[in-house]
């Protein structure tokens, strides 16, 4: 017998296990993220020369292009701009003082049919794909552009999303290079608006490539829904199976639940599929869950459903879904219930953009914004007035957030039915998708015949793509029953608080819900209106002709049972819409919390009424050196049932607390220490505001110090500026500086004022941005090594401040 060394050993076993990884690889299914590594330039939306000779030369003309055009992948883009998606190139441009219709409302960034050379984007990615897998199905998958994303790979017309915000997928699966690389050509045209909000501009989500057998379940085809009796849930489970392949396909698909931990809890049975060329079929299979735990606000416990397709005995493709089990009761009589439990909507309206970043947001500062709202005790968010990101959904399912998931036009066109469709079929599997809103404020046809029949052709979809939820409308028609209203299940009502009473009268069976309420304008850290700087107070006081006060909708709201509740116009502050005033101010002051999601005062209001935590805030600040001897009118947010005020330890009174409302004094300012004791059932709490001395420091705050070395992570740090006792200075506005190690970068600052035209990115790594009012905000991506990260801010005249920061393995 021939001896083996043992050289030769370990390269046989190298060999075999080399093998073993290429055959799992090739018989394993594949979502690879394309996120890195693009290429970015400018087009043109009014030169063609500019814009690549786009329109001049044929692109859509034959089926593969000429190599002189952009399309054709050895088009040279060496010297284009390297860029990571998500990424928007709005938040980069200047401000731009300018008149153009539309320029207040995207917060004057140059983006639109005005500014043709700043609205078209050229991308372009390279990427290799394994031979082994050249029998394989590949699907491009686009979770968001803004807009008008014409696609091209290997030169190939591959489709065009005119959505900016439903996401689309395209098989690609015949255009696909094995023996070269791919290229992905994309030219998004944002020189249309959606909206009237800042939209932002570019790839702005992720972008997927996915890879499976001929023979797949589709990204959206499984649907899980359930029903509770009793004890038990009863789990419907339809798997749809697609055949591409270009022969008669025979495979089993079955399905089982696993807990959280995954613990296999049921299976289905195994259910045979035979398909023809190019046939799908949905199988519709049934299980029983004796006491499950339910999804709620408080447990948002998340079951999984692992869908499993087989063929020739070998598993060819596994999905994981995960979904929530949850009973949801709208009463127009009782309010609205939430597995039996009578819940009032606490709700908050939100667009997508952030401080510093626009709308390109990692997927971390999802949970972080949830879990802001979170915290001030709201219980859902609508989604206004477009499809969410995914990974915002997912964060409100494991934060337990109720969700509106809206379309963006009331529109039965079949471009906006087949947005409708991909909206209901991407999302209904998310728990915290409690209702669908078909439209926002169609003050043209909102209240005639055309919105009455597109709202029930919208219904009619809806029930047919996802029957174990209901919708509603946003609108602006105070008591008014026509059109949309005579056939929405749920009647929303933006604004006009005051006409819900007897429209509840005329219409006692119909579901009331607050769609857009309050809207108090207001400016953190600011309390006098200032035209100039173009700032409203912090306080409850100032909102516009359409809008109300927080406390004269939530008093309302909370105490009359037929109000399901509401959602606050907005949670945030975003860009655009600038309210009362426009230029200089280039962002919406509508926000409990600002841009970076700093509270305002407003925030305590809400936090007092929609938690049970004993709160007790004081504002404003304490340091007004010019008004000794001045009455300063003083507002107290608390939950308590009675309140006392001391000024330099003279009380000043004590009052009765009002629910649902705030208290005020009047006080005579005299630097130090104003204190507020509370009594709540006999229990005290105290809080107190001081004169504070000089800005001294600059503290950092990180939400998090650990964060995953995968190149995706991120977290905001906040910045305050403090005196030598560590007291924020409310008036500081110091400019400050940032560094960081190599392996994370910074990507984005800001400081939450509306009327700062600083920029929040920076090409050069010279990052700085001044504090507001003693706050600002950095946001930190993390890199690819492992290892400690060293983050400083610094400033003139104030003790510099370092944080580390770890990167650790995403294993
Ligand atoms: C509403 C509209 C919102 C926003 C708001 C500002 O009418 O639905 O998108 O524009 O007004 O107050």
């Amino acid at each position: 017998m021939k001896k083996i060394t043992l050289l030769q050993l370990r390269n046989k076993l190298v060999l075999i296990i080399f093998f073993l990884f290429a055959i799992t690889n090739v018989m394993a299914q594949e979502k690879i993220s394309l996120d890195e590594d693009w290429k970015f330039h400018f087009g043109h939306a009014a030169n063609v020369e500019k814009d690549f000779d786009y329109s001049k030369t044929a692109l859509l003309h034959k089926s593969n292009v000429y190599a002189t055009t952009i399309v054709h992948p050895k088009f040279i883009d060496s010297t284009w701009q390297k860029i990571n998606v998500p990424h928007d190139w709005a938040v980069e441009l200047p401000f731009v003082k300018s008149e153009q219709v539309e320029m207040d409302s995207h917060g004057y960034k140059p983006v639109g049919g005005a500014y043709p050379e700043t609205s078209i984007g050229w991308y372009r990615k390279h990427f290799s794909v394994d031979k082994s897998k050249s029998n394989k199905r590949f699907e491009l998958q686009f979770d968001g552009i803004y807009r008008n994303a014409e696609i091209w790979l290997n030169g190939f017309y591959v489709g065009t999303n005119f959505s900016g915000y439903v996401g689309n997928s395209y098989d690609v699966s015949d255009y696909m290079n094995f023996d070269n690389e791919n290229v992905l050509v994309i030219r998004v045209d944002a020189t249309q608006y959606e909206g009237w909000f800042y939209e932002g501009a570019g790839i702005y989500r992720h972008v997927w490539l996915n890879c499976t057998d001929k023979t797949f379940i589709p990204e959206d085809g499984v649907f899980v829904h359930s029903n509770v009796k009793g004890n038990n849930a009863e789990v419907t489970i339809e798997t749809t199976v697609q055949n591409n392949d270009l022969k008669n396909s025979n495979s089993i698909v079955y399905s089982y639940i696993t807990d959280r931990n995954g613990k296999i809890l049921v299976r289905t049975k195994k259910q045979k599929v035979n398909l023809g060329i190019l046939k799908n079929q949905t199988i519709k299979q049934h299980l029983q869950l004796k006491n499950p735990e339910l999804w709620s606000l408080e447990n948002p416990y998340l079951y999984r459903v692992v869908s499993v397709l087989k063929s020739e005995n070998q598993i060819i493709h596994q999905t994981k879904t995960r979904f929530g089990i949850k009973s949801v009761q709208f009463d127009a009589k009782e309010g609205f219930f939430l597995n039996g439990k009578h819940i009032k909507i606490q709700g908050t309206n939100n667009h997508q953009d952030h401080a510093g970043i626009g709308s390109a947001l990692p997927d971390y500062m999802q949970y972080y914004r949830i879990k802001l709202l979170k915290e001030m005790g709201s219980n859902a968010y609508r989604s206004s007035h477009h499809a969410p990101t995914p990974e915002l959904l997912e964060a409100c399912d494991s934060l337990g957030m109720l969700v509106i998931d809206e379309q963006r036009l009331l529109n039965s066109s079949p471009e906006y039915i087949d947005q409708f469709k991909r909206l209901l079929k991407r999302d209904r599997n998310h728990p915290s998708v409690f209702l669908w809103s078909i439209g926002n404020e169609e003050q043209n046809i909102q209240g005639n015949e055309y919105g009455k029949k597109i709202s029930q052709t919208l219904l009619a979809i809806q029930k047919d793509i996802d029957p174990s939820r209901t919708s509603t409308y946003a609108a602006d028609m105070g008591n008014d029953f026509k059109g949309v209203n005579e056939v929405i299940p749920i009647r929303g009502f933006n604004y006009r608080e005051y006409a819900v009473a007897d429209y509840h009268k005329d219409h006692p069976n119909q579901p009331l819900l607050g769609t857009e309420m309050g809207s108090t304008v207001t400016t953190r850290g600011i309390y006098e209106k200032d035209e100039i700087r173009a700032y409203v107070p912090d306080q409850d006081i100032t909102h516009p002709w359409w809008a109300s006060k927080a406390e004269t909708w939530w008093k309302l709201a909370a105490e009359n049972k037929y109000w399901l509740g509401g959602f606050v116009w907005t949670g945030f502050d975003y860009r655009g819409e600038p309210t009362p005033y426009k230029w200089p101010n280039i962002s919406s002051h509508f926000g409990i919390l600002d841009v970076c999601g700093f509270p305002k005062n407003i925030y305590y209001y809400y936090k007092s009424w929609w938690t049970n935590e004993d709160i007790l805030h004081i504002s404003p600040h304490w340091n007004w050196p010019d008004k000794v001897g001045k009455p300063i009118d003083v507002w107290v947010n608390s939950n308590a049932d009675e309140v006392e005020l001391f000024l330099n330890e003279k009380s000043l009174g004590k009052k009765t607390m009002e629910r649902n409302s705030h208290l005020q004094w009047n006080v005579l300012y005299e630097p130090g220490t104003l204190e507020a004791i509370a009594y709540k059932k006999g229990k005290k709490n105290i809080a107190k505001i001081e004169t504070t001395g000089q800005a001294t420091n600059v503290v950092l705050t990180p939400d998090k110090t650990i964060l995953m070395a995968d190149g995706k992570d991120a977290t905001v740090v906040n910045i305050s500026i403090t005196d030598e006792k560590g007291r924020e200075v409310p008036t500081a506005n110091n400019m400050i500086s940032f560094t960081i190690t190599e392996n994370a970068k910074i990507i984005g600052v800001g400081n939450g004022d509306p009327s700062s035209h600083e920029p929040d990115k920076c090409a050069t790594h010279s990052w700085q941005r001044s504090a507001f009012n003693g706050k600002c905000q950095v946001i930190i991506q993390a890199g690819k090594n492992t290892g400690e990260v060293t983050f400083e801010a610094k400033s003139i005249g104030l003790k510099s401040t370092t944080k580390i920061l770890k990167l650790v393995n995403s294993n």
